[in-house]
């Protein structure tokens, strides 16, 4: 099965753009990936939300900013969220935030995300692990504190485990939208 993969992400001060493109490269090269599979780029501060519908599995990027505030261009379109159908979509999460700096609000963007989508009839992929992580207080985590409603990276203080973050959250990725859509 042929899929359509979409990054869609907000990035003030490039981080998150970063990760993106290393998405990309990276799914694109892997060889667990058919090769009619497609991976594009969106940068939410000129592409529309709305977008979204063109694809079968969604990638959303977002940084925490100013004491758990969304990331500005994701703001800026955040009242048409609950109007991109998602259904039937699968869609994973990743953020970007600082846990020593702002250790109360760690992360806020990517659950606000996590909520403003809750109720869509979607198949969400990509949790992780807790563990490994220092800070006081997060919205994106779950109840019980053990998971990450996406992929966390903290470009401040562990910027050395980014790269082997992103390879094993892709690699559960692939395993998850096998079982799901029916990849070889
Ligand atoms: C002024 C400022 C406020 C920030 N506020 C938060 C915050 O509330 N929570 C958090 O987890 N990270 C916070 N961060 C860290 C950013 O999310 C982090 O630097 C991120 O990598 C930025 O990604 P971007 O450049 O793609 O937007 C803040 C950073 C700055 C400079």
């Amino acid at each position: 099965m042929s899929l359509k993969i979409a990054v869609f992400y907000g990035s003030t001060t490039c981080y998150t753009e970063m990760v993106a493109e290393k998405i990309q490269a990276l799914l694109t090269a892997d060889p667990a990936l058919p090769k009619d599979c497609s991976v594009t780029l969106h940068n939410l501060k000129t592409q529309p939300l709305s977008r979204m519908a063109d694809f079968d599995v969604l990638i959303l990027g977002i940084s925490t900013w100013d004491f758990g505030e969304l990331q500005e261009d994701w703001e800026a379109q955040w009242d048409d969220i609950s109007s991109v159908d998602l259904s039937g979509k699968i869609v994973a999460m990743y953020g970007m935030g600082d846990q020593l700096g702002y250790a109360e609000w760690f992360l806020d963007a990517l659950g606000m995300l996590h909520h403003a989508i809750s109720e869509q009839q979607c198949q969400r992929i990509g949790v992780w692990s807790t563990e490994g992580y220092d800070f006081i207080k997060s919205k994106a985590v779950t109840e019980d504190g053990e998971w990450f409603y996406g992929l966390a990276l903290d470009e401040e203080n562990q910027y050395d485990q980014t790269d082997e973050r992103v390879m094993r959250w892709l690699n559960q990725l692939l395993d998850e939208m096998a079982e799901l859509a029916e990849l070889p």
